[in-house]
């Protein structure tokens, strides 16, 4: 229950991230962030949408056929966002990339599977541990470059 609970408002500062997307894009001094290409395209243009509906459904559980597809369509992009980060050449802390990369990728599976079976609190509790996942990554790699190419 108390993990949940965390869990919410871990994923609610992580929302609040989302929702600052369009300053940090009209801002370039954003303080967080240092400016890059490709994986901050990838996180806004791949990531960022499909989390945000995998994560909807801990606010609103989906009504219909059509809303669950819609879910599951969104954790199967993220899942292959995952492992689109797992072959990134990543710098500075190789081991701990390819980790959170991987288990972005599994636990987005586990949603696609469970909004299969419409299954919100499996949904839920996959979105947990992808919450999880963005968060390891991004101790690291949210204020330095992911790659010395840039
Ligand atoms: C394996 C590493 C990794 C994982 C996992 C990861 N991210 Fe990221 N994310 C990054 C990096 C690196 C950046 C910074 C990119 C840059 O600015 O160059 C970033 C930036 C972001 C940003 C800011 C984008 C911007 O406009 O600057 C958001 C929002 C974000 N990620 C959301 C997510 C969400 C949601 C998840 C989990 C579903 C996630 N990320 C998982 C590596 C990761």
């Amino acid at each position: 229950m108390f993990k949940q609970f965390a869990g919410r408002q871990r994923r609610q500062r992580l929302l609040t991230l989302i929702a600052m997307l369009p300053l940090g894009l009209a801002n370039c001094a954003h303080p967080l962030i240092q400016s890059g290409a490709t994986v901050q395209q990838h996180m806004q243009q791949v990531t960022v949408p499909a989390a945000n509906t995998v994560f909807a459904v801990a606010g609103t559980e989906p009504k219909d056929d059509n809303e669950w597809a819609t879910v599951k369509t969104h954790a199967l992009a993220l899942e292959n966002s995952g492992a689109w980060l797992l072959a990134y050449p990543a710098q500075i802390d190789q081991q701990r990339w390819q980790e959170a990369a991987g288990n972005m990728r599994d636990a987005a599976k586990k949603a696609a599977i469970a909004a299969d079976a419409k299954d919100a609190d499996s949904v839920i509790s996959a979105g947990n541990t992808l919450y999880e996942a963005c968060e390891s990554c991004h101790a690291v790699y949210l204020t330095q470059p992911a790659s010395r190419s840039r």
